[in-house]
């Protein structure tokens, strides 16, 4: 029996000397350790030996199967570090190849007008909110100061889910949902998103934009803050050297109400005002609705079109150019970070 094992031993490492690939080798391994292998084969023949003879013979298996085993792997070493080597040497990097093209994206622009506006009002304390935009008329118009009949609901043509329920016409619905947040304490907002009317989509016009909503409340707000934030606005975005010009206008939710300007120089050389958004101190029944005491608290609040001051800033001709993601259109915006 010994012979027999030696022999097994002898043979499997002078084939596994011999062999020169990866694939022989594992052929090799399999013949003599697979279960039914030599080696698992002789292991079974412990059965028929008489019992004191098994352990020293169960030893010995065991001795030239760990003797095989390390042959293989001292090969397989071998063998591999040869393959790396050819490998090496066979495969050459020609540097001078020209690399893959990587395109890159890019943040939207109505996006890079959002993100630098909330920059520049979070630098100023200001948080950012945000609400949903299938709104309830509660909060899109009831606590905005228009109740079910006003006719100052003709200024937004809304899409209506339900009798309760519509596509918010405007970021103001943020304000009340906010207000109610706050129970009361001072507050600093600004809100973005997108907004919904009924409308013609044309160069002009699109059935949804979108707006960011700024509100400030505390006790001694008064226009003079109103008018420095938008002016800090309008010249971040457009250059220190604009100005703005305020009108009376009408909003149900601020009184007084204001539409506001930004100058700019025309062909001529003369000084031109183009509107950009509307603003006004916030209503008193807006205040008590959302839990301020009108006698206590007074609050700003303002509302701008983000295309519009897209469209201003870059020149651009038509408002659908934004939701149609035409690359060549979008790729004009890489790098633009900061506006
Ligand atoms: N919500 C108004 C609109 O969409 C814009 C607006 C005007 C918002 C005055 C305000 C504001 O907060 O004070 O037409």
């Amino acid at each position: 029996m010994n012979d027999t094992l030696s022999l097994l031993k002898q043979e499997a490492l002078l084939k596994i000397k011999d062999i020169n690939t990866l694939s022989d080798l594992e052929n090799v391994r399999l013949e003599y350790l697979s279960k039914k292998g030599h080696i698992s084969l002789m292991m079974s023949k412990l059965r028929d030996l008489p019992n004191e003879e098994r352990p020293a013979f169960g030893a010995m298996v065991n001795t030239v199967k760990q003797d095989v085993e390390k042959a293989l792997y001292d090969k397989k070493q071998i063998l591999e570090e040869k393959a790396l080597l050819e490998t090496l040497q066979n495969e050459h990097i020609d540097v001078t190849l020209p690399g893959y093209k990587l395109y890159q994206g890019s943040t939207h622009p109505l996006n890079q007008v959002i993100e630098d506006i909330e920059d520049l009002f979070m630098g100023m304390g200001y948080t950012v909110e945000e609400g949903p935009e299938l709104e309830n008329d509660l909060y899109n118009f009831e606590m905005m100061n228009l109740d079910k009949d006003h006719p100052a609901r003709d200024m937004q043509d809304t899409f209506y889910v339900d009798e309760n329920t519509l596509l918010r016409t405007h970021t103001s619905p943020v304000q009340a949902r906010t207000m109610l947040k706050m129970k009361g304490e001072p507050l600093k907002i600004i809100c973005p998103g997108k907004v919904y009317r009924r409308d013609d989509d044309d160069p002009t016009h699109s059935h949804q934009f979108t707006q960011i909503e700024g509100l400030v409340i505390d006790k001694d707000i008064s226009f003079a803050h109103l008018k420095d934030a938008l002016l800090t606005m309008v010249q971040h975005l457009f250059g220190s050297e604009r100005n703005i010009r305020l009108r009376p206008s009408y909003f149900p939710f601020t009184e007084p109400s204001v539409e506001v300007d930004v100058s700019y120089i025309k062909k001529d050389g003369s000084v031109g005002y183009i509107e950009i958004l509307g603003a006004g101190l916030v209503h008193p029944n807006v205040l008590k609705m959302g839990g301020y005491d009108p006698n206590i608290y007074k609050g700003f609040a303002f509302g701008v079109g983000v295309e519009r001051i897209a469209i201003l800033k870059y020149n651009i001709d038509d408002i659908r150019h934004f939701y149609v993601n035409d690359l060549r259109f979008l790729n004009q915006f890489k790098g633009v970070k900061k506006i």
